[in-house]
């Protein structure tokens, strides 16, 4: 007879609060953490949670009982930001990195993101997916059920379309939930060098096109030195805004030249980085509700030591995330615990924080904290379970992938 309710006994269960809007300061330091304590599912959706022998009451013989102790559980994992779709990697600028030459330094000599476009132009479609879908499945393997994933190595439409294509594809083949931005305005296309504002035109003139074709959801731009300027960066946005794009911006990442400025005044969904944030626009987003998506991968990929200031950030009633940054230059990885990690080790982040970050947080900046993020009665089955007697102890003993079974909607994905 086919089981009619599921019921996980767990050591321990992370339960975010869903207030109905990201958790901002303090409050990203409250959760329930329950031990010795259960999950029920229903019809692919979460039932109940709770701790000791209340599960009992919920039994009959329909009920199928899964035995995790010795595991801990969260809702499951989700990255907010990250460049999944390339063609080649980026090895090759290893070495000049450890002889100290600079991303930015890379991308004006040619290389960088303008290396990836190439080999993204070059890649066939079928190349493109078969790569990128192991690359998620690797995400999943180590807890993640929903990842943002960014277009931006096209730059020319085929090519962000083919991008976008295989975001869309790999969305309806595993169950794992993509929720796709258009990042066209990733760089300046070198033959536009000399007049970046006609590409800026041309990043305009491709929303209707892509948005007709229903492929992106957000629309993010790099607003960084040498890259496009935070007045570029709000035309783009602002244009993206009128297409029927939700917002996103790449800003403060390497020099502070206004992007975050430009995500207050737009209150756009996220902005992402925030390596170099000023206090003022660590107020400002603040007060203008604005997510920042921290990356801090990206400081130990690139050999920095600036951090995004967190800490200050939550003492101003900030909300954050914690995502990957997935992409082949400036943080190649697949691995959101060690992200999780970093966000203890460098930004000092307490446990309780970093879970909430890359659940219900992260779950508002793809917004999509209506089905995921959190075990409230009604939302997906999505559960991430992890060989640790503790949250702690999953975020101490670090770099190694704890991650032991993943269901979405109900369903195991990984085991
Ligand atoms: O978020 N900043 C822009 N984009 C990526 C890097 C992309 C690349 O180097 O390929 C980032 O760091
Ligand atoms: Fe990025």
């Amino acid at each position: 007879m086919k089981a009619d309710k599921i019921l996980y006994n767990l050591e321990e269960v992370f339960s975010p609060k869903d207030l109905g809007r990201p958790l901002r300061g303090k409050e990203m330091n409250e959760a329930d953490i329950l031990k010795n304590a259960y999950i029920a599912i229903k019809d692919g959706k979460i039932l109940q949670i709770g701790q000791g022998d209340a599960y009992k009451s919920l039994q009959d013989e329909h009920t199928k009982m899964v035995d995790l102790k010795g595991c801990v559980a969260t809702p499951g994992l989700i990255d907010a930001h990250t460049h999944l779709v390339y063609g080649g990697s980026r090895e090759n600028e290893f070495a000049m990195k450890l002889n100290g030459m600079k991303y930015l330094d890379i991308l004006a000599a040619g290389g960088g993101i303008l290396s990836t476009l190439k080999a993204t132009k070059e890649a066939s479609f079928e190349t493109l997916y078969d790569k990128t879908r192991n690359l998620v499945e690797q995400f999943m393997i180590h807890g993640v059920t929903a990842v943002e994933a960014k277009s931006g190595y096209g730059i020319e439409l085929d090519t962000e379309v083919k991008e976008l294509e295989v975001i869309k594809k790999i969305n309806e083949d595993l169950k794992v939930e993509l929720v796709p931005t258009f990042m066209a305005a990733h760089v300046i296309a070198e033959k536009y060098k000399d007049d970046p504002d006609k590409y800026v035109d041309i990043v305009i003139d491709m929303m209707p096109k892509i948005k007709e074709k229903g492929l992106a959801e957000f629309c993010d731009v790099f607003c960084e030195k040498d890259v496009f300027t935070a007045e570029q960066s709000k035309r783009i946005l602002e244009e993206a805004r009128k297409n029927g794009f939700k917002l996103r911006i790449h800003s403060d990442e390497i020099a502070d030249i206004g992007g975050t400025k430009v995500a207050s005044e737009l209150k756009v969904r996220s902005a992402e980085h925030l390596m170099v944030i000023s206090d003022e626009s660590i107020k400002a987003l603040a007060e203008n509700n604005v997510i920042g998506n921290l990356l801090p991968g990206t400081t130990f990929s690139l050999m920095e030591d600036t951090y995004a200031p967190a800490r200050k950030m939550l003492e101003n009633g900030m909300a954050i995330t914690l995502c990957t940054d997935s992409n082949p230059g400036s943080c190649p990885t697949a691995n959101l615990q060690f992200i999780m990690q970093l966000g203890c080790f460098a930004l000092k982040l307490t446990p309780i924080e970093v879970f909430n970050a890359v659940t219900i947080n992260a779950a508002y900046s793809i917004d999509r904290a209506k089905t995921m993020g959190s075990f409230e009665e009604g939302k997906a089955a999505n559960i991430s379970v992890f060989e640790a007697k503790n949250l702690d102890y999953l975020l101490y003993f670090f770099a190694t992938n704890l991650c032991k079974k993943v269901y979405i909607d109900g369903e195991l994905v990984v085991d």
